[in-house]
């Protein structure tokens, strides 16, 4: 069985439940991440079983006896971390939207350059033309560079394909490049990402496309956990997300949906669907907050998408979490609003401009994570019993990770009991 064993760590952030509250990180839960200094963890065969100081790890019997036989990391001067569960993606493309940048630049707002025929369509024609093996290779390099920055569990979406084919492909994709990767992988069907050229102004028949072909076959095959949908102006409307979010349900995914990255959409609705996560939230009533405070979905942000578009206003982070709201970050990678893979970047945006501390901006981009894919029995925290999904950092101290944005200072990172070195 593979052993391995991180000693001597400078600090290690467990965000293991302090207050031993059930559910997602909430309020004032959200900044207890649990750090245990001059600490070791061992891992047995993919699973974290122990958690403390190095000096108990030292003196534990098993450990004295089979310490030859175990990989040892020394973690010295070091930070070690909970693997970041990078809660929302979209790998599945081919070339970075160049045009839409300088348009952007230039004046021109996400919205103007979609209806002109830019922004998501202008992905499309590239993962129709794609290969199966082009794309997964294209997903391969992202979950590579992003287990660079410490991200160990990712949710990837397709989304840029938008015929039942090219979506089937594109979840296809996602798990061949899966299957060659040691993290984990979650995938969903963003088959409603937006109506594509060939059913302009006849949304309702590809709205049937995606209830009545996609998401059967999708589940059939068990290509995805997840269904999505950008609910939203230029999208789909809250009464097209309830027609694919009870298509789901019927076939057995879970739902999450894209909501009030552009307008408000009213929440409430939706709930009875269970969604795991609404993302964005750039857009929400107090109502839709004190509700969504007594439940398990989780707001998602993704700070990276106000930041590339060039917007002044973020997420009101602060509103969320007073609230009661769990909240989550995760980096949105795609090529239109967000190309990065790092969860370092999104934590340090949240904390320059969303007003979360460098711990709750933690326990945002590991449990929380964890909670929006429905994995938090298994990922999120470093505790016994859970997967052994870790992140080491060239830092003294876990606030220089949103400190120091944009460098990247992970050094190692292990997934699932697979060390992998970073930078
Ligand atoms: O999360 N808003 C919808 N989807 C993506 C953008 C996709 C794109 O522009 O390619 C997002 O921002
Ligand atoms: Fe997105």
């Amino acid at each position: 069985m593979n052993s391995l064993l991180l000693v001597n760590i400078g600090q290690l952030v467990t965000v293991g439940s302090v207050t031993g509250s059930q559910g997602p990180r909430r309020g004032v839960d959200l900044k207890e991440i649990g750090i245990i200094q001059n600490a070791a963890v061992l891992c047995v065969g993919g699973t974290i079983v122990s958690v403390g100081t190095t000096a108990d790890a030292v003196r534990d019997s098993w450990l004295k006896k089979s310490r030859s036989k175990v990989r040892e990391i020394d973690c010295a001067g070091q930070v070690v971390l909970p693997g970041f569960v990078d809660s929302h993606t979209h790998p599945v493309f081919v070339s970075p939207r160049l045009v839409d940048f300088e348009k952007r630049i230039e004046g021109a707002s996400y919205e103007e350059i979609g209806a002109a025929g830019g922004g998501i369509r202008s992905s499309v024609e590239g993962v129709r033309a794609a290969s199966k093996r082009v794309l997964a290779d294209k997903v391969l390099t992202t979950l590579q560079a992003m287990a660079a920055h410490g991200t160990t569990t990712v949710e990837a979406k397709s989304g840029y394909g938008l015929t039942v084919e090219s979506e089937l492909k594109s979840l296809e994709a996602i798990r061949e490049a899966g299957s060659r990767w040691p993290g984990t992988v979650v995938a969903t069907l963003l088959g409603a990402h937006v109506v594509p050229k060939e059913f302009q102004g006849r949304s309702r028949k590809y709205v049937e496309a995606v209830c009545k072909d996609m998401i059967p076959r999708a589940a059939k095959r068990k290509l995805a956990q997840f269904v999505d949908v950008f609910c939203d102006k230029g999208a789909f409307t809250a009464e097209e997300t309830e027609r694919v979010f009870a298509a789901a349900e019927e076939h057995g995914l879970r739902v999450r949906a894209h909501m009030g990255q552009l307008s408000e959409t009213l929440l409430s609705p939706l709930l009875r669907y269970h969604p795991a996560s609404f993302d964005h939230m750039d857009h929400v009533n107090d109502a839709d907050l004190a509700e969504l405070a007594t439940r398990d979905t989780v707001a998602t942000l993704v700070p990276g998408a106000n930041y590339f578009l060039g917007l002044k206003e973020y997420p009101n982070a602060r509103r969320l979490i007073d609230a009661g709201v769990p909240v989550a970050l995760a980096t949105d990678y795609n090529p239109g609003t967000s190309p990065t893979v790092s969860m370092p970047m999104a934590m340090s945006l949240a904390c320059t401009q969303m007003k979360m501390s460098p711990a709750e901006a933690v326990a945002a981009a590991t449990i929380n994570g964890a909670w929006a894919l429905r994995l938090a029995d298994r990922k999120g925290s470093i505790e016994p019993g859970k997967d052994a999904d870790l992140a080491i950092f060239s830092v003294k101290d876990y606030r220089e990770i949103p400190y120091w944005f944009g460098a990247n200072h992970c050094a190692v990172t292990v997934l699932n009991g697979v060390a992998a070195s970073g930078e």
